[in-house]
């Protein structure tokens, strides 16, 4: 059974407290929380004030993916939130091992963050020292987008090198995740879905959750 990550950014931001009350009855084990600079990736979202606010009220597992520049600077704000696990990107951490250790020594889990374009090899030194490795399934910076059917091989690809170096990092996927590459992903191999506009796209975001869960 997968762990299911429901992104926020998909949320609606005027009626958060509703919202973030139909992640905590759902059957969501964590929830996804995209910070965006406008620098990495063309687009901003939320920041650290609306992210305290969401934690206050949120009772899954926050899982926060940063896609901004030097995001190892964020650290102890992110743990201030009592955040779960901390996602930085490979291409925007030229110390990644370094942060990694920050983020172990602030007491969350660490996570990776691959672009589509970043080959999984490139984790072959580090991957002993990671909690999870976040495979972007579509280009970083919106909801909404197509799945890049090439994920499915990256996933498996991932995997093998997990299982080789006998690492016990998960893999998650985020971009485009709905019944269908879910369902597929999970079989390639995946641990965790994030999933935005396929659960809060709909009038019943509950009985999504539900079936991403049961795949
Ligand atoms: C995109 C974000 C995703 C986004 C996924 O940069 O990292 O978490 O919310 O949205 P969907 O599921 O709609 O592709
Ligand atoms: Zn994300």
């Amino acid at each position: 059974m997968a762990i299911i990550s429901p992104s926020l950014l998909s949320a609606d931001f005027t009626r958060l407290d509703r919202d973030i009350d139909m992640i905590n009855r759902s059957e969501a084990d964590w929830l996804h929380l995209d910070v965006m600079d406008g620098v990495f990736v063309p687009n901003i979202s939320f920041g650290f004030p609306v992210l305290k606010g969401v934690a206050k009220i949120c009772k899954k597992k926050l899982d926060v993916h940063l896609m901004i520049v030097d995001p190892g600077k964020f650290t102890e704000q992110v743990k201030a939130l009592g955040a779960y696990m901390m996602n930085v990107h490979y291409e925007a951490c030229p110390h990644l091992h370094r942060t990694i250790q920050q983020i172990h020594d602030a007491g969350m889990k660490a996570g990776v963050t691959l672009n589509p374009h970043t080959p999984v090899n490139v984790l072959e030194d580090i991957i002993q020292d990671v909690d999870m490795v976040l495979l972007m399934t579509v280009n970083p910076g919106f909801g909404g987008q197509k799945f890049i059917e090439h994920s499915i091989e990256k996933v498996k690809k991932l995997k093998n090198l997990i299982e080789k170096t006998g690492s016990k990092a998960l893999i998650e996927v985020d971009g485009g995740v709905n019944a269908e590459t879910g369902k597929r992903l999970v079989e390639a191999g995946t641990d965790v879905l994030v999933a935005g506009s396929y659960i809060f796209g709909t009038e019943d975001p509950e009985g999504r959750i539900s079936l991403l869960k049961g795949l």
